[in-house]
C-alpha cells in the first residue's frame, strides 16, 4: 500500500500511534466483551450474515468474537497499520484489505459492513466519503459502533488534537442514503462489568429493497 495519506488521521494511525494501540488493546477479555457486543447486535439476524466487513479492524478483536457468534461466516476487513495487518493475517480464512478507508472501493457486497470506533478517528471532511464506502459496500445491513454526541465535538485524544470526534455518524448517514431503514440501536455503558469498553452507542441499518 502507499505511504501517501491525504489526511493527519491517517498518518497518525499508520504509524508509531497505532503500533502502540495494538499493546493496549487486546486479550481474551476484549474479544469476550466484543462477543457479547456482536450477540446483540446480531439478535435478529443470525440467519441472513454469510459474508462481514469491518471498516478499520485494528488486530481483529472484533473479527474474533464474530466468528464466535457466526463461525460459517466469510469475514473480510480493512485496516490502515502495517503492524496491525501483520496480525490480521495470521487469522485463518480472514480476507484483509490492506488500505484505508478513505480510498476503499470495494469490489464485492457484503450482507453486514460496519466500524467500531473508527468513525470517530477520520478527519470529519472525509466522513461523507467513508458512509459513501460502507454503503456500496452492503448488500444488506450497515452498523456503526462509535461515540455518539449529537452535535459534533472534538475531543483531546491521549494529549493528541484532532484525533478524537464525536457526532451523530448514524444520522448524518441516514440522511445522506434516506431509504436505509433503521432496524435497532442501543448502548453500551461503559461501567457494565461485561462491557469492559468506553460508553459506546451502536445503530443498525437495513438498505430496503429497491422498488
Ligand atoms: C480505535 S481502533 C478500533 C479498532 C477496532 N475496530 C475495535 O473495535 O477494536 C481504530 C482502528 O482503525 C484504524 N484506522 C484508522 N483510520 C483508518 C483508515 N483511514 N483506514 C483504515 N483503518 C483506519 C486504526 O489503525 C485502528 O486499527
Amino acid at each position: 500500500m502507499t505511504n501517501e495519506f491525504n489526511t493527519e488521521q491517517e498518518k497518525f494511525w499508520a504509524g508509531e500511534f497505532g503500533d502502540n494501540y495494538i499493546v493496549r488493546n487486546q486479550g481474551q477479555n476484549l474479544i469476550a466483551s466484543n462477543t457479547s457486543i456482536f450477540a446483540r447486535v446480531f439478535q435478529n439476524l443470525y440467519t441472513n450474515v454469510d459474508s462481514v466487513i469491518e471498516f478499520g479492524a485494528n488486530i481483529g478483536m472484533n473479527m474474533h468474537a464474530i466468528r464466535n457468534l457466526l463461525p460459517q461466516t466469510h469475514l473480510s476487513c480493512i485496516e490502515i497499520n502495517a503492524t496491525a495487518v501483520d496480525h490480521l493475517r495470521k487469522i485463518p480464512n480472514l480476507t484483509v484489505h490492506h488500505q484505508s478507508i478513505l480510498t476503499f472501493h470495494a469490489q464485492q457486497q457484503y450482507d453486514f459492513v460496519f466500524s467500531k470506533g473508527v468513525l470517530i478517528h477520520i478527519d470529519p471532511s472525509e466522513l461523507c466519503n467513508v458512509y459513501e464506502h460502507m454503503y456500496n459496500a452492503s448488500k444488506r445491513y450497515i452498523c456503526m459502533v462509535e461515540y455518539h454526541s449529537p452535535s459534533p465535538i472534538e475531543l483531546d485524544y491521549r494529549g493528541h488534537k484532532e484525533k478524537l470526534f464525536k457526532r451523530d455518524f448514524a444520522g448524518e448517514m441516514w440522511e445522506k442514503y434516506p431509504d436505509l431503514l433503521l432496524v435497532d440501536y442501543g448502548f453500551f455503558y461503559g461501567r457494565d462489568p461485561k462491557h469492559g469498553q468506553e460508553d459506546m452507542n451502536w445503530f443498525l441499518f437495513e438498505k430496503r429493497e429497491c422498488c
